[in-house]
């Protein structure tokens, strides 16, 4: 650690007041002077997203710039996303949506899935959000869970809709951003139909701060994805994040490459930013590292925030960055998995600039702790609490552990004021996060005698491959639903790329022969059936699997044995 420790070379710009005086002096109180509530003391996120702005001397400011896979671009100013957002809560309204409707969006990334989500923020509806890789298991846990009462998707993504509406009574209509001709016609809607007739006035519902407005499935250890619900005024959050550790300006172009499926898409891609009046950049196209060099260069992005798989990709990549001028870039931040310390160097030694790592999940829903544009960076540390949040690392009971012990990465759940207002129907779940008094966020992780928050590990069974979390859970049962497959355990196995990937212990039914081309078929059956990404790029055969005497199955003991490692305490294990 010496070699890390105070590394002076990567300390840049001191762009903040000291941050130690901001510590002392930061107060939630204090900072809700960035929102804007309403004379009767209401809030609305989108009010406060866009129409603040379209209302102000930035009205004419670009706000969103989409550029498509094929280089086409289209720009908008605030006062373009007030009109647009307007016209959207207006049709959903038109449809009789209300206050605590659940309304989910399952789009590519488009403008429209912006216009969408702000619209529905606008009406006092909950917005859902979901990744356009999601199969029908992954969509039909979600909209069955939550309820949803209308979909805004496009005519290709609505054939997996189709499949499972039967199975929806919830779900009454359908909105189509394009045109499509299907039997359900009576239960579709014309985005641009309805949108060319709505009226651009709309009254922003008034709202409580602490009303719902948006709502993401992310996966835990057991279970199906829980839905993690977000009030209005989480925003305050989001936005002195993109304030002082994203480091956004007036000027600045930014880019968040996460898609709105995930958290990092909502709160970064949307209500930060915006909140904050700032310029960003959507691109719709895939991965790639020419792309994505194209897009900074082309739209002289100045802020980006990425994350380690995509680092690692570039890093690993032929194409030299040098082919592109990418000299606008002035600050870089990473998150959803641990940063290597390779990957800050190589920022630093190839764009100039190091990454500064930032750490927070789907329930804290923002930056909890990070790097400071200001603060020495210790490759390889998440860096220390955001002002206002209190970390610790507690024990199994709760209890704060000294410096340089690993335990429970926690939190002081009232000083993080975007953290989840509620698990969606699920109050047992809800608690079961706190602690004597803290908020137990999964993570394993220590802290430095400087202060600085070092991450372990999980301290349960969910696996992180390329930055997204998934549940075994769900890759499980989606296995054992293929007719070949008894019994399926699935770990997370490190992975020098991807951090991990899926793998899964396949218990064969009898008489079913074991062979390569079997287990390529149970891969593709779990990717058409959940979820692009959330497949197991590695099947094994064997014979039984490790459980309990109750019968769980023992994931620990199938990653000690994939790892090579000693396989611990078996007191609890049936005989295996
Ligand atoms: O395990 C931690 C990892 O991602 C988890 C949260 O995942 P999700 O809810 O999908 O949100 C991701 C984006 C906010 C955490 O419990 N994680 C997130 N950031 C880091 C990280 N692990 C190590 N270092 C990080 N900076």
């Amino acid at each position: 650690m010496d070699i890390i420790h105070k590394n002076k070379s990567l300390s840049v710009r001191s762009n903040l007041p000291d941050y130690e005086k901001t510590y002392q002096e930061f107060s939630w109180e204090k900072a809700k002077a960035e929102l804007i509530f309403f004379p009767d003391g209401t809030f609305n996120a989108a009010y406060n997203a866009i129409d603040r702005h379209a209302e102000s001397d930035k009205k004419d400011k670009t706000a969103l710039i989409y550029e498509s896979d094929k280089g086409e671009k289209e720009s908008y100013t605030f006062a373009q996303l007030k009109e647009q957002t307007n016209k959207f809560a207006n049709v959903l309204a038109s449809q009789g949506v209300e206050k605590g409707d659940r309304i989910f969006i399952f789009l590519p990334p488009t403008p429209e899935r912006y216009i969408a989500f702000l619209g529905i923020l606008k009406t006092g509806a909950i917005a859902g959000t979901m990744f356009s890789a999601f199969q029908e298991t992954a969509l039909m846990d979600r909209l069955a869970d939550s309820g949803a009462k209308i979909v805004v998707t496009n005519s290709e993504l609505f054939s997996r809709i189709q499949k499972i509406w039967k199975d929806l009574p919830d779900l009454q209509k359908v909105i189509l951003v394009d045109e499509g001709d299907f039997p359900e016609k009576e239960k579709l809607i014309s985005y641009q139909q309805e949108m060319t007739t709505a009226s651009a006035d709309f009254n922003v519902a008034h709202l409580k701060p602490d009303d719902f407005a948006y709502m993401l499935y992310t996966s835990g250890t057991t279970g199906k994805p829980k839905g993690v619900v977000h009030a209005h005024a989480d925003l305050l959050q989001a936005i002195l994040t993109t304030k002082y550790v994203l480091d956004v300006k007036d000027q600045d172009i930014y880019w968040c490459t996460a898609d709105i499926g995930w958290v990092t898409g909502v709160v970064y891609g949307v209500l930060g930013i915006w909140g904050l009046g700032g310029t960003s950049v959507v691109f719709g196209g895939r991965f790639s590292p020419e792309a994505w060099y194209k897009i900074i260069a082309d739209n002289k992005v100045t802020v980006w925030y990425t994350a380690p798989t995509a680092i690692r990709m570039l890093m690993g990549s032929p194409v030299d960055p040098k082919q592109y001028d990418l000299s606008s870039l002035r600050h870089l931040c990473s998150v959803g998995e641990p940063l290597n310390p390779e990957g800050v160097m190589w920022g630093k030694e190839t764009l100039g600039l190091p990454f500064h790592d930032t750490w927070w999940q789907t329930e804290t829903g923002s930056i909890c702790i990070t790097n400071y544009p200001s603060m020495d960076i210790k490759p390889g540390s998440m860096g220390k609490p955001f002002p206002g949040v209190v970390a610790g690392i507690v024990d199994d009971n709760g209890q704060e552990l000294p410096a340089k012990q690993d335990g429970h990465l926690a939190l002081k759940p009232e000083t993080v004021y975007s953290l989840m207002k509620q698990i969606w129907k699920n109050e047992e779940k809800y608690k079961s996060y706190f602690n004597n008094g803290w908020y137990i966020s999964g993570d394993q992780a220590f802290k430095d005698e400087d202060g600085y928050f070092w991450f372990v590990g999980r301290a349960d069974d969910v696996i992180k491959t390329s930055g997204e979390r998934v549940g075994p859970f769900e890759v499980e049962s989606t296995l054992i639903e293929h007719p070949s497959v008894l019994e399926a355990g699935v770990i997370g196995k490190p992975d020098e790329l991807r951090g991990e990937i899926i793998k899964a212990f396949v218990v064969l039914k009898q008489g079913v022969e074991p062979s390569d081309a079997l287990k390529e078929e149970m891969a593709a059956f779990v990717k058409g059936k959940l979820a692009g990404h959330a497949y197991p790029r590695e099947v094994e055969f064997i014979d039984k699997l490790p459980k309990t005497r109750s019968g769980k199955i023992m994931r620990r003991i199938l990653k000690a044995r994939e790892m090579g490692q000693p396989i611990g305490d078996t007191s609890t294990l049936e005989e295996y």
